[in-house]
């Protein structure tokens, strides 16, 4: 063990408490508006005040508090499910504004507060998930997330084609995932790849995990380094394109994430436009050919 145990006192820890149980059964509701739910707690965490009343002094700063006045960036994709994402945008809107708030710079707090958020926007949350401030997503309704899964500061999960993070996965400061890629030929033709981070990996700081890789458990990825291709179980791979530097030496324990036997979810095309198949490293292939004739 490394980290230690800190407490805070009683009273604020039963007020936190009975905050979050409270705000989990209005999330478990649903007639709960959740528009509504978001804009009145960003008034109280980020102006002190009620919805109402921010909405008299400040009328521009309150219409941008509510989830229907705000556009995502994901809503601009065809390939988004607007029903799924309905029902997560004023919980994404949410957690991101949260973020800027005194509030959210408190670990104690800010922890819990996100882990009652996850349950209601991940396809999928285990236990005693933890994320630090500044995380974002594509969807969130497409990442799928195991038991004791961190997220350190500034994270970014793009789960529009699918992100599954295994037990005990470990996302260091400002480590983007992604799961979707574009043709190198032309830029509309999107690619959706699932992308898996097994048990225990650990992706170090300003780490970069391409679409559609696989990182089989016990693995690690060294800072600044860009995944691009499959990393095999118990591996340290660094470097750009990350390469296999180390082994682990470890017991036979189980594997369940291994690249060499793993299955990925098919690829998708996400642009009905080009619905020819192709891969981006065909696409890059023929960029080249195309670039050498002339
Ligand atoms: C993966 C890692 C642990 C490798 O550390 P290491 O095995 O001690 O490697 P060394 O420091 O001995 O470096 C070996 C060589 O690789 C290079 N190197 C190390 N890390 C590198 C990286 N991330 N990218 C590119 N090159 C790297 C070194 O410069 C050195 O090169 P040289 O042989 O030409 O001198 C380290 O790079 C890393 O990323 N640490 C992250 C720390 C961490 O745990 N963060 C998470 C906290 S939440």
């Amino acid at each position: 063990m490394w980290l230690e145990t800190r407490t805070i006192p009683n009273d604020a820890q039963d007020a936190f408490t009975s905050f979050l149980e409270d705000l989990n059964a209005k999330l478990e509701n649903a007639d709960t508006n959740r528009n509504e739910l978001c804009r009145e707690l960003l008034a109280q965490f980020l102006h002190a005040s009620s919805y109402a009343d921010v909405l008299t002094r400040a009328p521009i700063a309150a219409l941008n508090l509510d989830p229907r006045n705000i556009t995502l960036e994901a809503e601009y994709y065809t390939t988004v499910d607007l029903v799924k994402f309905a029902k997560v945008k004023p919980l994404l809107w949410l957690w991101y504004n949260f973020d800027l708030s005194p509030a959210a710079q408190s670990v104690e707090f800010g922890v819990r507060f996100r882990r009652m958020l996850a349950k209601h926007i991940f396809k999928r949350v285990g236990e005693n998930f933890k994320a630090f401030p500044g995380a974002q997503f594509s969807v969130g309704y497409n990442l799928e997330v195991g038991n004791n899964v961190t997220f350190h500061r500034n994270v970014l999960v793009d789960d529009i084609g699918g992100v599954t993070l295994h037990d005990r996965a470990s996302l260091s400061d400002f480590v983007n995932v992604y799961s979707h890629t574009h043709s190198p030929l032309e830029t509309p033709d999107v690619t959706l790849k699932h992308t898996t981070i097994g048990a225990g990996v650990r992706v170090t700081y300003h780490a970069t995990v391409l679409a559609g890789t696989t990182l089989s458990d016990d693995s690690m990825i060294g800072t600044m380094s860009v995944v691009t291709k499959d990393i095999a179980p118990h591996t340290v791979a660094f470097g750009i394109p990350a390469k296999p530097q180390r082994e682990k030496i470890r017991g036979d324990g189980s594997i369940q994430v291994d690249s060499r036997v793993f299955v990925r979810p098919k690829d998708r095309k996400a642009n009905p436009d080009y619905p020819e198949f192709k891969t981006s490293s065909e696409q890059t292939r023929a960029l080249r050919e195309l670039s050498l004739k002339r």
